[in-house]
């Protein structure tokens, strides 16, 4: 077992998303306390827009919810789109998604340092938010390259390594966890330091872009359901939200509670 608990591929495949509940509740969460920053969905199919033909084919890679599959699927209106994501689950829900807005697009079900898919036959891929899954991101890098096209695009997305780490300080001062501040960061193998040189390891890249994005938790049941949700920390406290909630109101200065994370994007063409 890893120490870091997104490298942890038991971890990964079972608690993490074996369902779709745990990252729709800490995403809500999240986006519900976001106050600055723009929308990752739009900023990739932005980046994608100015570049993809019309009628491509174009791959989502670890699309989780699906979120930006459904924007790639209006905003570049491809000819096929294809989700890709290790968790039945989560396909589901993303096959449901784009049903439910008249979308065409299919799921494969995959692991993305193995993909069942062509060499050479995607326009455009996208991998957002996953690839800090993987201990080695080169060698996923290496497939995504592998089924791109010849000047064939790739949008990579991910955060800072310092990400949230304010909220690492709030978690150990109220004695919820007393590692919290100690513990690696989530986004260790795949950041924003080191985004450019996974990336060129198999893709010429063409652009590497970051943006701060601040969030703002209005009260401590906001805060609670966040940090019950971001495998992070280890809460042992029984009670769950209510208790989280409890000890942070005597423990900490009154809300708000703000943090930060920056995103970064890198775009990329195969060679
Ligand atoms: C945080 S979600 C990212 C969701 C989506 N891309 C987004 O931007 O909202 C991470 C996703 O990566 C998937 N994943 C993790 N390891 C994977 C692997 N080895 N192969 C394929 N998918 C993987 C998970 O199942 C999960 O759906």
């Amino acid at each position: 077992m890893s120490a870091n608990p997104f490298l942890d591929p038991a971890l990964v495949r079972g608690r993490l998303y074996r369902g779709d509940g745990r990252l729709a509740d800490r995403t809500h969460a999240l986006h519900r306390a976001k106050i600055s920053g723009s929308d990752v969905a739009d900023t990739i199919a932005d980046l994608l827009a100015a570049r993809v033909p019309t009628a491509a084919d174009v791959l989502d890679i670890g699309c989780g919810r699906g979120t930006t599959t459904l924007r790639l699927a209006d905003r570049l209106r491809p000819k096929h789109l294809a989700a890709v994501d290790a968790s039945a689950a989560l396909l589901h829900t993303t096959r449901g998604r784009l049903a439910d807005a008249g979308a065409l697009g299919s799921g494969v079900q995959a692991d993305f340092h193995h993909l069942p898919l062509p060499d050479s036959a995607a326009d455009a891929a996208v991998a957002a938010f996953c690839l800090y899954h993987s201990p080695t991101p080169d060698k996923a890098m290496a497939e995504i390259a592998r089924c791109l096209r010849p000047g064939g695009t790739a949008v990579l997305v991910t955060k800072s390594l310092d990400s949230y780490a304010e909220l690492d300080h709030l978690v150990h001062a109220a004695g919820l966890d007393p590692h919290a501040t100690s513990r690696p960061s989530l986004y260790e193998s795949f950041h924003s330091d080191n985004l450019r040189t996974v990336t060129a390891s198999h893709l010429t890249v063409l652009d590497v872009q970051h943006e701060e994005h601040v969030f703002r938790f209005a009260d401590a049941t906001h805060l609670a359901r966040y940090l019950t949700t971001t495998p992070k920390y280890r809460i042992t406290l029984t009670g769950g939200i209510a208790a989280v909630t409890a000890t942070l109101q005597q423990r900490l200065a009154p809300p708000p509670y703000t943090t930060r994370s920056t995103v970064s994007y890198a775009v990329a063409v195969r060679p």
